[in-house]
């Protein structure tokens, strides 16, 4: 464990990275154990070309705003659940009949680290506070139990969703231990897969990995585009091989709404004989944070509203909507044969991006410091960076109240994307589900609430803000209702008053039990 006989010493050197030696002398054992195995797990020639790479061509998209270079989706490869009623029935036998053959795998990225939710823990393990008080993994784990159930009924064949979580190094233990101590919420242990994207250092501007303190590298996530390349060195593409998935289904943690393995949304891409295909919302104010899906000199792609002005974020189309307002729901389809060449072939030519941060590290003099602006960046890869190599890509836009509330920030007064909106969100659903089944609510008076909620206890994000006008409090069990299905037997005709909870167990009213 020597630097010097080992080589690590000269490798840091000719790397220009000899700097992360400089406290050695000073560190214990222990730690010069650490930080030796830690040294010597990294490729430094990488490293450096990486950080080349990610600064040239950040610099290059600095000084050529997308604008001039994008065009919206073509209307030719886009589905829509408004436009093409006609046509859902047939999609979601097409997708259901997939799933009934064990084709489709779903597959989700949890490698982020919730800095923004500001939680030590995994995401998926955030309780958003709903009655039942389930998390974001047993709610999306729950989902795919119902949907086996679904695609089951439909074909009297049984048939498993493999899930494929991806996980990073901070991640990792507490997610499968949250997972074990819960008996994979009714999912089959063996087809659980846990997998870890890889780290990337923190650099700084001159391309020096900066030490988070003198014995430990500021290491992150490579973003949620790593995954292509754990896909391939975890043995992950092997494993879909050898289960016969022929369709995946990529979505990110954070999505309170998400359709884990919508049968629509698959039998779609599978009927339009799609490699890849993307889950979008219409986008309708031009400042929203999300990507837009959309073609960038001629190949597809997501591009962040950070990298396009604003007057083109506001350019409408003749019907007065926004002509970018394919919003990137984070929801991406993807064939196997189309993820085995892009894990095998394309990966390679996908670039970092580069996030300016505040990267807490320790100076030359050994002295621990928490910067005000921006000191370095890390590097990541995107997950719809691919897109581009697509043969055949399609869009399917969704309903934002039906299939999108993510979870990103912390409560606050007004904040947007917190536990609250994502709540709101998940109720004013489920309210709808029951009144669409033929129920209805009742206030403490015995009145019937209106069935359309009066302006405001609908459950949008903008009128929800200040806490005054509540959803109806109300929660359908995944394991009752895929999607509104099957709930007629349980309300049709009948008076509810919130708190309603539907569950595998039965119709409970929370308030009038006492609970
Ligand atoms: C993401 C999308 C954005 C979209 C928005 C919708 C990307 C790069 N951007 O933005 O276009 O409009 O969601 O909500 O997808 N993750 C990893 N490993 C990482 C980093 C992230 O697995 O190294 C996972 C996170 O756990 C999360 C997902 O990727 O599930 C999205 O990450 P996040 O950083 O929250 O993306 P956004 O910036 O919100």
């Amino acid at each position: 464990m020597d630097p010097n006989t080992s080589g690590l010493e000269q490798k840091l050197a000719e790397a220009g990275q000899s700097h992360l030696l400089q406290f050695w002398k000073e560190l214990s054992p222990k730690e010069q154990q650490n930080l030796f195995q830690e040294l010597q797990g990294l490729d430094f020639q990488e490293i450096n070309g990486f950080f080349k790479n990610a600064m040239e061509t950040s610099s290059n998209s600095k000084h050529e705003k997308m604008d001039g270079r994008m065009e919206p989706v073509p209307r030719d490869v886009l589905g829509s659940v408004t436009r093409d009623r006609e046509s859902l029935k047939d999609w979601e036998v097409k997708g259901l009949d997939c799933i009934s053959q064990s084709k489709v795998a779903v597959l989700l990225l949890a490698g982020g680290q919730g800095t923004r939710l500001g939680v030590s823990y995994p995401k998926g393990m955030y309780n958003v506070g709903l009655p039942s008080h389930k998390t974001l993994f047993q709610i999306q784990a729950e989902r795919i139990v119902k949907l086996q159930q679904l695609a089951e009924q439909k074909t009297s064949v049984k048939c498993c969703i493999p899930w494929y979580i991806m996980t990073s190094g901070r991640t990792m233990d507490s997610t499968k231990d949250f997972f074990s101590q819960h008996q994979y919420f009714g999912l089959g242990k063996d087809n659980v897969v846990f997998f870890q994207q890889g780290m990337l250092p923190a650099m700084d501007y001159g391309g020096k990995i900066i030490l988070e303190n003198k014995g430990k590298l500021s290491m992150a996530p490579d973003g949620n585009g790593g995954l292509y390349r754990a896909l391939g060195n975890q043995g992950i593409l092997d494993d879909m091989q050898r289960r016969g998935v022929e369709f995946i289904h990529v979505y990110c943690v954070d999505n309170i709404l998400v359709k884990v393995a919508d049968p629509t949304f698959i039998g779609f891409c599978v009927q339009k004989g799609a490699d890849c295909g993307a889950k979008v919302v219409e986008k309708t104010n031009p400042t929203e944070a999300v990507g837009v899906v959309c073609k960038v000199d001629g190949l597809y792609q997501v591009v962040e509203y950070s990298e396009i002005t604003l007057a083109t974020a506001e350019k409408r189309s003749s019907d007065g909507r926004l002509m970018f307002n394919a919003g990137n729901v984070a929801n991406h389809f993807f064939s196997f044969s189309f993820l085995r060449d892009v894990v095998q072939k394309y990966e390679p030519q996908l670039q970092h991006h580069v996030a300016q941060k505040k990267i807490p590290c320790v100076n030359a003099e050994g002295q621990l410091i928490k910067p005000e602006k921006p000191n370095g960046i890390k590097m990541e890869k995107f997950v719809f960076d691919i897109f581009q190599f697509a043969k055949t890509f399609v869009v399917y836009e969704v309903l934002r109240e039906d299939e999108f509330s993510p979870l990103k920030n912390a409560d606050t007064q007004d904040g947007k994307d917190t536990p609250t909106t994502a709540r709101h969100a998940l109720m004013s659903l489920h309210h709808r589900w029951v009144l669409n089944a033929g129920g209805h609510f009742i206030d403490e008076n015995g009145r019937r609430v209106p069935a359309i909620p009066r302006d405001g206890a609908g459950g949008t994000d903008d009128n929800l803000k200040d806490g005054t006008d509540l959803p109806i409090k109300c929660e359908i069990s995944p394991l009752v209702s895929y999607a509104g299905e099957g709930l007629e037997a349980l309300v049709k005709g009948r008076e509810f008053q919130a708190t309603l909870m539907i569950d595998e167990r039965g119709v409970h009213e929370l308030v009038k039990n006492g609970v």
